[in-house]
């Protein structure tokens, strides 16, 4: 395992079988020495830097149907709010005191939202805090409205590309959706110049080992900045209502392996993590991740962005969980940062031929 793990380190990618053996058979020896060179990685990127986003959830409604997702626009159960442009340069402004440099606005897809809205917000924290990055998160776009977007101000674009095996995607999305446009967009986001977050749910549904390796070899090709992952966790009014939760212990592997594959990438401890183990978060850090993503939301529509069940922090003001957060980060050795912190390349450059394949791979694609 240790020399799988040596390989994976030095060529930042295993093929099909060795990442396969790589996961079956991986135990705690293995993690922790996974861990311990995906914090060597982290920390010659990043030294002991954590970034932190603010989080504004600014929309719940959505008109997808995602099975998994707690605020699917099926769900009757689930109560409907919008930010106005003022509350959320007012949760920006908050934000700014606590220290935080980037604004992530999170949604629905939400249709209320036309382009025109939406690059009016983005031009007014920009203007108002033009020091800040912004992140967002609010879906599949046409490239058009993506380099509107991009043009009124948006630096960052946060879209999990949710599972990359085409027959796994068609059992958590409905008919509507599909792999290739999500694709799409991650790709046109690219092209634009946005930093890009992909990313995928750890233990969804009908999950298997082959589809986790189609991810990780997905996340090569694309070659994001940010990688989002954590546990899925069942929503008690989804059609996933009875599955089972990810588990804490593959989660943390993975971001271990996506350090290795991705030294310089941005990789959040997600609010998913601590939610399904008191210390996930910390946990997280411990294995390769280096950001932490608190929420800015109003107290008071905290609970309605319920995308799982037992939600952590949905109770708290934003200075509490950046107190909390900084004490949990000290824990691990680590340090909470303002900084904007945007994606440093990696240091060890790729190879001119390392380079020319993975330019193939990505243009097989577009
Ligand atoms: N469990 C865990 N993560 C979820 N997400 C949506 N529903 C769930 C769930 N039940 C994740 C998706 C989405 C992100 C915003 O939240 O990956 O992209
Ligand atoms: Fe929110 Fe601890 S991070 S209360």
């Amino acid at each position: 395992m240790k020399a799988l793990i040596d390989k994976l380190r030095r060529d930042r990618v295993l093929s099909r079988e060795k990442f396969r053996a790589l996961l079956e058979n991986r135990d705690e020896d293995a993690a922790s020495y996974l861990f311990a060179r995906a914090r060597e990685v982290r920390e010659g990127v990043y030294g002991k830097d954590v970034y932190m986003r603010g989080l504004i959830e600014f929309t719940n409604y959505c008109k997808n149907d995602c099975y998994y997702c707690g605020i699917r626009r099926s769900n009757d159960g689930a109560e409907r709010y919008r930010l106005t442009e003022a509350q959320i340069l007012d949760c920006c402004d908050k934000g700014y005191a606590l220290g935080f440099r980037t604004f992530v606005l999170q949604g629905g897809e939400d249709p209320y939202y036309t382009d025109a809205r939406m690059c009016a917000i983005v031009r007014a924290v920009k203007e108002k805090h033009p020091d800040c990055a912004v992140t967002l998160s609010i879906g599949e776009k046409s490239y058009e409205t993506y380099k509107a977007f991009r043009e009124a101000g948006a630096d960052r674009y946060l879209l999990r590309h949710e599972t990359a095996n085409d027959g796994h995607y068609k059992r958590l999305h409905p008919p509507e959706l599909s792999l290739s446009n999500r694709k799409r967009c991650l790709y046109d986001l690219k092209a634009l110049g946005y930093q890009v977050g992909c990313g995928f749910m750890v233990g969804s549904p009908y999950q298997m080992i082959g589809d986790i390796i189609d991810d990780l070899l997905f996340c090569r090709e694309l070659d994001p900045e940010m990688v989002g992952i954590g546990p899925f966790i069942p929503h008690h009014d989804t059609p996933f209502r009875g599955e089972a939760a990810g588990t804490m212990e593959l989660t943390l592997f993975l971001l271990g392996v996506l350090r290795l594959m991705l030294p310089g990438v941005l990789l959040p401890a997600t609010t998913a993590l601590g939610t399904i183990h008191p210390l996930g978060r910390e946990k997280g850090l411990l294995a390769g991740a280096n950001v932490v993503m608190p929420n800015l939301s109003p107290t008071g529509v905290r609970k309605k962005y319920l995308l799982y069940d037992n939600k952590i922090c949905t109770g708290d003001e934003a200075a509490e969980c950046v107190q909390c957060l900084k004490r949990r980060i000290d824990s691990t050795g680590y340090t909470l940062v303002t900084a904007r912190g945007d994606y440093k390349k990696d240091p060890e450059k790729l190879t001119a031929k390392k380079h020319l394949t993975r330019k193939k791979e990505v243009n097989a694609h577009v």
